[in-house]
């Protein structure tokens, strides 16, 4: 009987084309779906692309597998994914390996993989960027759980990945969840990304006054240059398509309110725990959050305001680049930071630069930049900020005036740009001499003694406010 290498359960448009890929890749692939139909479908349409197994109870399905099984869960995060879990556990034996290539939570994978281990079952949270095109041509894959599972793992996985100069777009991350981690934060980043385009086309449209189409053509220009992304390349794609039932530019018969699935609300959410100030990517979330209530916009529609009048000349759109590249910078600063003190706070030991490298390809940030990036953490793997590397302090520095002036020309003439605003405010917060965290301080101090620290002495006094305002030793 011909077994599979690996298995693939969960045959929704992800799983169906990462099946696809490992069998097109000579990989021979067990099948399995819940309702059965599913796996029928795909044999019938795509079986002459390789060796596929179909099974349809969970049995078969193991059965098929060769030792050690490698067995992928290709099922929505959360209960499902438990439920599957649940199912196929039990009929697994030591050695196995169950690879979780869902959007699921870091935690829910420490707590799937402390539990398996103890039945010797190796559980493999692995991100998987690049959607429906990536799972099929080759994806950005990024899977956590133990070294030796990446042992068996790690050539499939790298066989079906995308290839950038040589270099497969997967590595294994570190241990339990510190795959689903750093898959966590690039979508945070994503939403960064997306927020900071987005403002760039508001910016181009109400203050240079510029058509969609139009716009479509500064971002292909764009994507000839440093910002060359895949995000760009679509942005030009989507703002040059016009609506076929109504002739008008697709962006204006959309509804404006953008939704999320969750992954860049669980970034900020684990930046807040770990006490990492990543403002680019919860103004990303929090856009997306106000421009989905419509009541409260409805309601405050008529508040006073400038009217989004074009007032910007030529050359706006060049300083709207620089801007763009800035903010995009402190965003990705900002997204490493959280990698590196997530990878502290869990004792993962993530190579930030070798994330940076399998993200040059296959995933939605995929994007050239991504590579001055690597070279940063290769020439100073501890650097505490990417802002500090020269290639990057330098364009941030040549940025300076372009951006303060894109900042400031929204807030006059009312063009929302938090991401843009957020990314400044933090890049001038950390070159600061001074902060005004120093009256901070003092007013904690004043209202509940909570002390403060001295420039000029170690130690942490109080000041009796109520009293004689006499400095005590705390
Ligand atoms: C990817 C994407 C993928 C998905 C996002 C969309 O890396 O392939 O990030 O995971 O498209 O979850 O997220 P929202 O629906 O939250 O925008």
């Amino acid at each position: 009987m011909q077994t599979a290498r690996i298995g693939v359960t969960g045959l929704a448009v992800m799983g169906r084309n990462l099946a696809r890929n490992l069998a097109r890749h000579g990989h021979p692939v067990a099948l399995h779906n819940r309702t059965a139909a599913r796996t029928k479908a795909l044999v019938e349409e795509f079986g002459d692309e390789g060796a596929f197994l179909p099974a349809e109870t969970a049995e078969q399905f193991v059965a098929s597998l060769e030792r050690p099984r490698r067995l992928v869960i290709m099922v929505k995060a959360g209960a499902p994914t438990d439920a599957v879990i649940d199912e196929f556990a039990p009929l697994l034996e030591s050695g196995d390996m169950i690879v979780d290539g869902g959007n699921a939570h870091f935690a829910d994978t420490r707590r799937r993989e402390a539990a398996l281990r103890e039945r010797g079952i190796h559980f493999v949270g692995t991100g998987i960027s690049g959607g429906e095109e990536g799972a099929l041509h080759g994806p950005s894959i990024m899977p956590g759980g133990s070294a030796e599972s990446y042992e068996a793992l790690g050539p499939l996985l790298e066989d079906i990945a995308a290839n950038v100069d040589g270099t497969p777009c997967c590595t294994h991350v570190g241990p339990d969840g510190a795959g689903h981690f750093v898959k966590m934060v690039h979508n945070g980043i994503e939403y960064s990304d997306m927020q900071l385009i987005a403002e760039s086309y508001d910016l181009l449209r109400h203050a240079a006054g510029l058509a969609p189409a139009e716009i479509a053509e500064v971002f292909r220009t764009w994507n000839t240059g440093r910002l060359e992304s895949y995000l760009i390349e679509i942005t030009a794609e989507v703002l040059a398509h016009t609506d076929a039932g109504t002739g008008k530019p697709f962006v204006d018969v959309v509804l404006d309110q953008a939704e999320q699935k969750g992954t860049g609300r669980w970034t900020v959410q684990t930046a807040l725990d770990l006490g990492v100030p990543v403002g680019g990517i919860a103004e990303a979330v929090f856009a997306r959050s106000v421009s989905g209530h419509a009541g409260l916009r409805e309601a405050s529609r008529n508040l006073p305001g400038p009217a989004r009048s074009a007032v910007a000349g030529s050359g706006f759109a060049d300083k709207v680049e620089k801007a763009l590249y800035a903010s995009k910078i402190v965003a990705y600063a900002q997204g490493f930071h959280e990698i590196q003190a997530g990878s502290a706070e869990y004792g993962w030991n993530i190579d930030a630069g070798a994330m940076a490298a399998i993200w040059r390809g296959g995933c939605i940030i995929r994007a050239r930049f991504l590579d001055r990036i690597r070279a940063a953490y290769e020439a100073d793997p501890a650097t505490p900020t990417l802002l500090t590397d020269d290639h990057f302090a330098e364009a941030l520095g040549d940025a300076q005036d372009a951006w303060r002036d894109v900042v400031a020309t929204a807030a006059r003439i009312g063009v929302p740009a938090p991401g843009f605003s957020t990314a400044l405010a933090y890049y001038d917060s950390l070159r600061a001499d001074r902060l005004p965290a120093a009256l901070t301080q003092g007013q904690r101090d004043f209202f509940g003694a909570h002390t403060y620290r001295r420039v000029d002495r170690d130690g942490s006094f109080h000041t009796l406010w109520g009293g004689d305002r006499t400095e005590a030793t705390a």
